[in-house]
C-alpha cells in the first residue's frame, strides 16, 4: 500500500491536470493499492492540512481541462523559513506529511515551488518534482509542460494582430509573458513572424528598433510587429547596478515595458503605434496536443519513480527522452535564452531584429 500526496504550486498553466492524471493513472494501473491525497491551493494545503482523498474518478476527463482541479497559490520560497505569528511553515508541512503517513509528495511546480520541493526533500521527505511553467525556464529540462500551449496562444495573438496591423498600416507592440526569461516571446515571435523580438536576455537599444521600423517603412512595409517580453530591458537600464536598476524600473510612469517602448517609438518614428497585452490568456484554456503527450509521459515517469521508490528527483526531458535528475541539481537555477543559441542566430539570419544591433 502506497500513500501519495500531490499538489500544484505557483502560477497555473494548461497541462497541470493532464500531468496529475498521468501520475494517477500510472499509480492506479501499476500498484495493487494506492491512496492519493490532493492538497488544495498548493503548499498552503500541505501547511494547513487542507486536502481531499482522491479516487480514479477524480482524474477522469481532465486531460484536456486547463487550470488545476486542486487550486494553486504562490508561497514564496524566500518566506518558507520565516516564522510568521509563531507559525513554522516547514514544520507544519512535515507534520501533515507524517500525520497522513505519506510515502511520497508529488509537486507540480516552477522554479520557486521546486526550490521548496528540494527543501522538503533535504528535510527528509520523499519528494518527486514535475516541471511546470509556461516560461520554460526550469534548469535541467529541455521542455516544461505548459510552454507549448502558451506559445500557441501567444502566436495566435500575434497572428490576429498581423491582419489588423496590415489593414491600418500600424506598428503593434505585443507584450508576452516572461519577466526573467524570453522563451515564450522568442518562440511566439518567430512563429508569428514578428519583425522585432525583445527579450530580457538581450537588452535593447531603442534607436536600433526605431531604425528597423523606418527601414521597413522605406521599403514599403506599412506595418510592423514587435514582440516584447514583460521583462525586456533597455541597454542603459541593464547596465545599472542592481539597486539602481530596480529603483529606475519602480519609478517608471508606464504600466509595463510595452507601453514605454510604444511611447518612445511613436516619438522617434512618427508612426501610429498600438499595444496589445494577451496577459493571462497565455496560461489559460486547454493544453495543446504536444503538452498532453508531454504531461502523460512526465506523469508516467513520476509514477514509475514512486513505484521504484526512487525519490528526491525531478522528472525532465533531455533530447526527447524523459529521465529523472536530482531535485538539488536543478533547484535555484534558471534556464535562460543564450543570446548565442542557434535559434537566436537563425532568427537574425532571416532579418528579425533583437533591438541590440
Ligand atoms: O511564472 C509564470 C508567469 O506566467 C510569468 O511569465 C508571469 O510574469 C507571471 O507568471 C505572472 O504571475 P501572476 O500569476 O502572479 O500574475
Amino acid at each position: 500500500m502506497k500513500k501519495i500526496g500531490i499538489l500544484t504550486s505557483g502560477g497555473d498553466c494548461q497541462a497541470l491536470n493532464a500531468t496529475m492524471r498521468g501520475v494517477a493513472k500510472g499509480l492506479f494501473y501499476n500498484l495493487d493499492k494506492v491512496e492519493i491525497y490532493g492538497f488544495l491551493e498548493g503548499y498552503k494545503g500541505l501547511m494547513y492540512g487542507n486536502y481531499k482523498k482522491m479516487t480514479e474518478k477524480d482524474f477522469s476527463g481532465v486531460l484536456t481541462r486547463g487550470g488545476t482541479i486542486l487550486g494553486t497559490s504562490r508561497q514564496p520560497f524566500k518566506q518558507m523559513r520565516v516564522i510568521e505569528n509563531g507559525f513554522d511553515k516547514v514544520k507544519a508541512m512535515k507534520d501533515t506529511y507524517k500525520k497522513l503517513g505519506l510515502d511520497c509528495l508529488v509537486v507540480l511546480g516552477g522554479n520557486g515551488s521546486l526550490k521548496t520541493a528540494n527543501l522538503l526533500s533535504e528535510e527528509g521527505l520523499n519528494v518527486i518534482g514535475l516541471p511546470k511553467t509556461i516560461d520554460n525556464d526550469i534548469w535541467g529540462t529541455d521542455m516544461t509542460f505548459g510552454f507549448q500551449s502558451a506559445v500557441e496562444i501567444a502566436t495566435n495573438a500575434i497572428d490576429c494582430i498581423h491582419t489588423t496591423a496590415e489593414s491600418h498600416g500600424r506598428v503593434f507592440v505585443v507584450e508576452l509573458m516572461g519577466h526573467k526569461v524570453g522563451w515564450v516571446t522568442l518562440h511566439a515571435g518567430i512563429a508569428g513572424g514578428a519583425d522585432v523580438i525583445l527579450i530580457p536576455e538581450i537588452p535593447y537599444d531603442i534607436k536600433v528598433i526605431a531604425k528597423k521600423l523606418k527601414e521597413r517603412e522605406k521599403a514599403g512595409k506599412s506595418f510592423s510587429i514587435i514582440a516584447v517580453a514583460e521583462g525586456a530591458i533597455a541597454k542603459e537600464t541593464a547596465e545599472l547596478p542592481k539597486k539602481e536598476r530596480k529603483e529606475k524600473l519602480a519609478k517608471s510612469i508606464y504600466p509595463s515595458a510595452a507601453y514605454e517602448i510604444a511611447a518612445q517609438i511613436t516619438e522617434m518614428t512618427g508612426q501610429e503605434v498600438r499595444v496589445t497585452v494577451p496577459g493571462h490568456t497565455q496560461r489559460g484554456g486547454s493544453p495543446c496536443p504536444y503538452d498532453r503527450v508531454l504531461s502523460s509521459r512526465l506523469g508516467a515517469m513520476g509514477a514509475k519513480l514512486i513505484q521504484e521508490e526512487d525519490y528526491g528527483k525531478l522528472v525532465v526531458v533531455r533530447n526527447d527522452d524523459v529521465v529523472a535528475i536530482p531535485l538539488s541539481e536543478s533547484a535555484g537555477k534558471l534556464k535562460y535564452v543564450n543570446p548565442k543559441d542557434d535559434i537566436v542566430e537563425s532568427a537574425r539570419m532571416i532579418g528579425i531584429s533583437f533591438g541590440d544591433k
